[in-house]
């Protein structure tokens, strides 16, 4: 993952499966490319439809979720 802040998203209920090896090509989600890897992808569920913040600098410590941690990537 290179990207330097997260993915906002309105997400619809159900299971959403979140790319763990940055290889895909449909990022946030996996498209299939982990395997091999050794990684699978992070499935969380949606109860309810609702905003969310989805890691892309990979530092999070809450991952999939953004917790922030990007922000140290802009202090230079
Ligand atoms: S994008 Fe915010 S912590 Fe990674």
């Amino acid at each position: 993952m290179d990207q330097k802040r997260p993915f906002i998203i309105r997400e619809s209920e159900g299971t959403k499966y979140y790319c763990a090896c940055g290889r895909s090509q449909t990022l946030p989600y996996c498209d299939g490319s982990h395997k091999g890897s050794g990684k699978e992808p992070y499935a969380v569920t949606i109860e309810t439809e609702k905003n969310v913040a989805i890691c892309g600098c990979g530092l999070s410590a809450k991952l999939p979720f953004c917790d922030g941690a990007h922000k140290a990537l802009h202090q230079h």
